[in-house]
């Protein structure tokens, strides 16, 4: 098997990587986390699936794809000649897996549902590992180094073995031991339930017998039973004749009781009937004698309807008279009050001009009044003026005395003088003209006032005057219309008086007596009760006819029904029923159907005893084939645990652990056959001789002597295991007959020196020979020249990872 190219979509941390492998050392170089071991997951991932990933699906889609991105990838291998081409992807929301395979361009694998399993199946049976061998087989890790070089004793053989799948066995051993205790524990269960066969059939045989007897017994006891349905059905036909009979007799019987009760009520009746008739009779006989009584009575009522519509009409006519009287009073009372307003409004007669010069004569007392208070006001003013003046003059005159002659004019501011006096006495000739003319003006407003007080006086009894005469003028209007709704009343007072005559004259003169009343109504009331007795003893007597039809019709009936009873007794006679004999023949009938029913019970009796043996017999039989499949089972489980305790028997017994001790014993020298191939062509045949004791501890021979691998260098040491591995790889590759023409070797340098590194690098050119591919895995820069080829694996800023070629 060969690797060829590698593509991977959103894997882990590549978003997407191609990688070609070519022949030779191919080294792939990148820092711790960068996602070089992810390379080799994906080719197993590619082959085996889910299973051969380090964690759950979940974790294997690169964080941070899209849901609608697919995680793929694309692995090209050569195998036995044949190209090969697996897709595995998963999809979708739920991460579905799917897988498809090409072998040299034919699908061998389609993509589809369950294709992702199927794919993982044929390609292991191609390569024929399953997944742990074939991961033993491609990679050795640095782990598995520590592993080997650190463990010592049994343990490092334990994990040599582990490698090399030889625990397979051990595992096949542990099946066929718990195997075998499993049908052990079957084999003791079905043995507790092994019986005597013998006694079985014995039972059967018992059975059968019992059986036979018992169907004898069921048709003695079904032939008996028809005996007695024969006799039952014959009595049960007489029992039904003689019954027909007795119901006949029993309803003739009941028609003549009804018709016996029929004639003792008609008889009844036929007494009540003649008593009727007699009473009629009697009836007849005492009407005759009250005839007289009665035809006074008839006289009597006549008159008292009579006088009572007398009555009524007098009673009618003394109220029309009222009402007339009434009519007539309210004519009188209308006419009365007429000619008070007649009278009350000729006092009016005037009234209209009479108003009008009033109202004129007002206005015009109140226009000179108002001149008369002007007049005043302006003779109170020049009054009150001519005062001012004169106290003004005198005024003067004071201060020009008291100024006396030496004094200056107080206008001109001229020494006064002689002037003095001369001016002295203008001023008191003014003074006196102006008292005079004060006193004047006074006594002419005093007279002005009074004069005013007149007009006013004489204005207050005008509007008096005016006010009175429009109270008047009121009172006109509300006679005058006073007067209209009087005519109203009086047409209807009239046509009331005319109803009322009218009435009057239809009924004209009227004479109505009282007492003859009185008279007539007590008469009547002393022949009231001949009256009834007469009516009640008319009926009486009205009964008579029908009571004597009711008579003879009765009678009628009465025979008939004497007829009637006569032939029922007849019939009666013919049909001749014997109660005795009835009764015999139902006692009889009923022993017999007594006899039929216990019979019947004994059939089913026998007949379900019958179907118990037969269940018994069934279940002997069926217990018995039983018996003998378990006789069966438990010969092949003998058989069968014999089998396995020749594969597998008690502590180290059995094929199968014979077979292990085969291939151990045959693994070692192999073992170490390849490791001192390799070995002398990596020490350049320094050392040729490797050598491993029962827990594969590598001894060395040098110069022809075996030594411990702890007296060489740790540089050998390393080789020495390097080579243990892979010889490993070679004897996994071909237990299994496939030729692995890689090998993936993943951080193998662990914490050596740089001339150890370069120890196993100059190694690992020489093991080219061996495999056409070696891919060495390392985070060690300084190695790289040493490669034919590099692959780097790089981190990128956003967190996914490249894979790029130098
Ligand atoms: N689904 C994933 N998406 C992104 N990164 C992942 C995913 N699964 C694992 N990783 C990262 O990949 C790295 C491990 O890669 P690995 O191949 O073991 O590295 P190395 O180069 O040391 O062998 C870790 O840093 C881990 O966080
Ligand atoms: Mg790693």
């Amino acid at each position: 098997m060969m690797l060829k190219r590698l593509s991977l979509t959103n894997y882990r941390k590549f978003e997407r990587a191609d990688i070609e492998f070519g022949d030779g050392i191919t080294g792939i170089i990148g820092s711790n986390g960068a996602g070089k071991s992810t390379i080799v997951e994906a080719i197993v991932w590619a082959i085996y699936g889910h299973p051969a990933a380090r964690t759950n699906k979940e974790l294997i889609k690169r964080q941070g794809a899209g849901q609608n991105e697919p995680c793929r990838v694309v692995l090209q291998f050569e195998l036995d000649g044949d190209d090969y081409e697996v897709v595995r992807e998963m999809r979708g929301k739920n991460l579905a897996a799917t897988a498809s395979v090409k072998v040299n361009s034919g699908v061998a694998v389609m993509p589809g549902a369950n294709s992702a399993l199927e794919a993982t199946e044929f390609l292991s049976k191609k390569i024929g590992m399953d997944l742990q061998p074939f991961v033993t087989s491609i990679v050795a890790m640095q782990k598995e180094l520590d592993a080997i070089s650190n463990l010592g004793g049994a343990k490092r053989r334990e994990l040599v073995l582990r490698m090399l799948r030889i625990d397979a066995i051990d595992e096949a051993i542990g099946k066929a031991r718990s195997d075998k205790r499993d049908k052990r524990k079957e084999l003791e269960i079905r043995g507790s339930y092994l019986q005597d066969t013998e006694e079985i059939k014995r039972k059967i045989g018992e059975v059968g017998e019992a059986i036979k007897a018992g169907d004898a017994e069921l048709d003695r006891f079904k032939k008996d039973a028809d005996d007695a349905k024969n006799e039952a059905d014959a009595h049960f036909a007489a029992k039904n004749e003689l019954q027909r009979v007795y119901e006949l007799d029993s309803k003739l019987r009941e028609r003549l009781a009804v018709e016996r009760m029929r004639s003792a009520h008609l008889e009844q009746l036929e007494k009540e009937k003649r008593l009727a008739v007699k009473n009629a009779l009697g009836a007849a006989a005492k009407t005759a004698s009250l005839e007289e009584k009665l035809s006074n009575f008839k006289v009597l009522e006549a008159k008292k309807t009579n006088l009572e519509s007398l009555r009524e009409k007098s009673l009618r006519r003394s109220a029309l008279e009222k009402e007339a009287n009434r009519a007539l009073a309210a004519l009188e009372e209308i006419g009365r009050e007429g000619e008070g307003i007649s009278a009350r409004l000729a006092v009016f007669r005037n009234l209209d001009s009479r108003l009008e010069a009033e109202a004129a004569g007002t206005k015009s007392a109140e226009e000179e009044l108002a001149k008369l208070f002007e007049t005043v006001s302006k003779a109170g003013f020049s009054l009150d003026s001519l005062v001012l003046e004169r106290k003004s003059v005198e005024e003067k005159k004071r201060k020009l005395e008291e100024l006396g002659s030496k004094g200056n004019c107080p206008t001109c501011l001229q020494p006064l003088g002689e002037h003095r006096e001369m001016i002295l006495a203008d001023l008191a000739r003014e003074c006196e003209r102006l008292a005079e003319s004060g006193i004047s003006a006074s006594k002419e407003l005093s007279e002005l006032k009074k004069l005013r007080a007149e007009k006013e006086g004489a204005l207050v009894s005008r509007k008096a005057a005016l006010v009175e005469l429009q109270a008047n003028a009121n009172e006109r209007k509300h006679l005058t219309e006073r007067v209209k709704t009087m005519d109203g009343r009086r047409e209807k007072a009239k046509s009331e008086l005319d109803a009322a005559r009218v009435g009057l004259s239809e009924i004209g003169a009227c004479a109505f007596d009282e007492g003859e009343y009185a008279g007539v109504k007590s008469g009547l009331d002393a022949l009231k009760g001949v009256a009834e007795q007469f009516a009640v003893l008319k009926n009486e007597e009205s009964k008579i006819d029908a009571a004597r039809h009711e008579l003879e019709s009765v009678e009628n009936d009465i025979s008939a029904a004497k007829k009637s009873l006569e032939k029922i007794t007849l019939e009666l006679k013919t049909l001749g029923f014997d109660k005795q004999e009835y009764d015999l023949a139902m006692r009889r009938y009923e022993s017999a159907i007594g006899l039929l029913g216990e019979l019947g019970i004994k059939v089913a009796g026998a007949s379900a005893k019958s179907e118990m043996l037969a269940r018994e017999k069934d279940a002997l039989e069926k217990k018995l084939s039983e018996q003998e499949e378990i006789r069966k089972a438990i010969n092949s489980l003998r058989k069968e645990i014999t089998l396995l305790e020749r594969l597998a028997g008690d502590r180290d017994a059995g094929l199968l652990n014979d077979f292990k001790r085969h291939l151990i014993s045959r693994i070692g020298p192999l073992l170490s056959r390849y490791a001192s191939e390799s070995f002398a062509r990596l020490t350049d045949g320094r050392y040729s001789d490797i050598e491993l004791d029962g827990d594969y501890n590598v001894h060395i021979y040098d110069d022809g002597e075996r030594f411990e691998l702890g007296r060489f260098s740790g540089g050998e040491n390393d080789l020495a295991n390097l080579c243990l591995r892979l010889a490993i790889s070679q004897l996994m590759g071909e237990r299994n007959n496939t030729d692995f023409q890689f090998i993936i070797l993943d951080e193998i340098f662990g914490s050596q020196d740089p001339e150890r590194k370069a120890n196993v690098m100059r190694a690992l050119s020489d093991l080219t020979g061996r495999f056409r591919q070696i891919i060495l895995i390392t985070h060690v820069e300084d190695v790289k020249d040493s490669f034919e080829r590099v692959l780097t694996v790089k981190e990128n800023a956003d967190g996914t990872s490249s894979v790029v070629s130098d």
